[in-house]
């Protein structure tokens, strides 16, 4: 079986991407995350683009040591200088370089002939290569490029270099059948094709991303760029789980296979969607609620009578068990312990107190703790607990008033440092009165409000709500989770500890 290698682009593009930025510790789980799943590849940023994104990709470089950690670059010696700063202390560093070479990016964009991207294009490779042997070389917007002076590039970046050739679908414009023949005819017809991988990086913008990537592999691609969840510029990019899980489900098509350890994917995509505030929709192929369940009368039945009826792969081959084991207010520590292993999760013993002490004060106001619940208790324990959002304000309590034909008010008590404050506030509503509130009290640097969501962790009228709430200022995002029966605590919760992120970044980096 020939190996597909999977690039994870979640940390590049996905991050770039609205609503989905992530601060440092949350790319280094992410990309904790990728290791454990076997990713070969990961995007850890633009190091060019922000002081920030220099210290992540730096950071991860020097604490993934599983995977190749690339950084990328635009065609220009400060940005590869800087890429290579960036990866160099990696165990497998590479340099992305990319430009564009379609008339469009290259007139209006770039202001470039072709004659002169053709030269930049074969300069900036052989410039990365002083520092790197493993160069990739993307050729922006490929698939509206022309694919006789695309095939000039091509061969002009191997020549100088390049060891991986991504040809990618920047607007998701192309189709299966068009993808499936430009790699045919690149690799068939450029000079030193075989020396080198190809690549297809595919956008969503017509739903058509992983079908173009698998399409890409099927021509001859053996690297897929991908992200968790399918972030992305716009509609995103194709996604890991849905390519990683075709090419595994439709082994009949070519004999091909990826490195990637599938029953991780369940736990990666949760652990990308709970940093960025999201929630998969129902109906999202591999990781949706929805993408084991049989509701209907017809499949259930066949279901029941062989499984292969309605189930063209195993919800246990992407992560997802079967709970037969209910948890509740009795279950001890060894239990709840039990189960999370065996939901995958392995924790420090401190991070298993934690958990155990949360578990058991949801169990006061709930019956039965669902595999759900308990993820979702992990999640907050663990992956989004940091110093900052602990050692700063805490909720003490809080009173409010509200009706549909007064204004609220809220009361919130907050502790710090072992000293008490309190303050009242009015609100369109009581999130807004609690949020005044707690104003009045740290009176925060100015920061715009970003994100409020709250979902529900599972079904019934006493399923756990989950908040984020993500502020942003200086440029950057502070996120901040809450978690409880009572939505109204979740939600203060999630502000405090977006707020004190705030605080703590002022303290560190503004002298505050
Ligand atoms: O979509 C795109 O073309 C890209 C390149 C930089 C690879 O993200
Ligand atoms: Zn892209």
């Amino acid at each position: 079986m020939e190996q597909v290698r999977i690039f994870d682009t979640t940390l590049r593009d996905g991050e770039q991407s609205p609503g989905c930025s992530m601060n440092l510790r949350e790319k280094i789980e992410v990309a904790k995350c990728l290791e454990k799943m076997h990713v070969d590849i990961i995007e850890a940023g633009f190091a060019i683009a922000s002081p920030g994104d220099f210290e992540s990709v730096k950071t991860i470089a020097e604490t993934i040591k599983g995977c190749t950690i690339v950084s990328l670059a635009r065609s220009t010696p400060k940005d590869i200088d800087t890429a290579w700063e960036a990866v160099k202390n990696a165990a497998d560093p590479r340099i992305h370089v990319f430009i564009a070479t379609s008339p469009l990016h290259m007139e209006y964009k770039l202001k470039k002939t072709p004659e002169e991207v053709l030269e930049q294009a074969g300069e900036m490779v052989a410039y990365a290569k002083k520092y790197c042997s493993n160069i990739e070389f993307s050729a922006e917007d490929a698939t509206r490029s022309d694919p006789e002076f695309l095939k000039k590039v091509v061969e002009r970046a191997i020549a100088s270099g390049a060891t991986t050739i991504n040809i990618p679908d920047t607007v998701g414009y192309t189709t299966p059948e068009e993808m499936r023949e430009l790699i045919a005819d690149i690799k068939g017809n450029v000079r030193g094709a075989e020396k080198v991988i190809f690549s297809v990086h595919c956008h969503n913008d017509l739903g058509m991303a992983t079908a173009n990537a698998l399409a890409g592999v099927l021509g001859g691609a053996r690297q897929v760029e991908c992200t968790v969840n399918g972030l992305g510029e716009r509609a995103g990019n194709t996604s890991l789980e849905e390519i990683v899980m075709a090419i595994k489900t439709r082994q009949d098509l070519a004999e091909l296979t990826t490195g990637i350890d599938t029953t991780q994917i369940h736990r990666a995509s949760k652990t990308v969607y709970n940093i960025i505030g999201q929630t998969a929709p129902l109906n999202k192929p591999i990781v949706g609620k929805n993408a084991f369940a049989h509701e209907s009368g017809i499949h259930q039945h066949g279901v029941l009578a062989n499984k292969k009826t309605y189930e063209i792969m195993t919800p246990e081959s992407v992560g997802i068990h079967a709970n037969n084991m209910v948890l509740g207010k009795h279950s001890g520590r060894h239990a709840v312990g039990q189960r999370l292993e065996e939901l995958g999760f392995t924790l420090t013993k401190e991070e298993l107190d934690r958990c155990f002490d949360d578990f058991k004060s949801v169990c006061d106001k709930k019956k039965n703790i669902t595999d759900a619940d308990l993820e979702a208790i992990v999640n907050h324990n663990t992956n989004l607990l940091f110093e900052e959002e602990t050692s700063g304000y805490k909720l003490d309590w809080f009173q409010m008033a509200t009706s549909n034909f007064t204004t609220a008010t809220c009361t919130v008590s907050l502790e710090k440092d072992g000293e008490k404050i309190e303050d009242v506030a009015l609100g369109d509503g009581p999130i807004d009165a609690a949020y005044n509130a707690i104003d009045a009290i740290i009176k925060p640097s100015e920061h715009s409000f970003d994100i409020f969501n709250i979902h529900s962790i599972s079904e019934g009228k006493d399923t756990l709500g989950d908040v984020t709430v993500k502020v942003n200022a200086y440029d950057r995002t502070f996120t901040g989770r809450g978690l409880s029966t009572d939505i109204m605590e979740a939600s203060i919760n999630a502000y405090l500890k977006a707020l004190n992120r705030m605080i703590a970044y002022e303290k560190k980096y503004k002298g505050k």
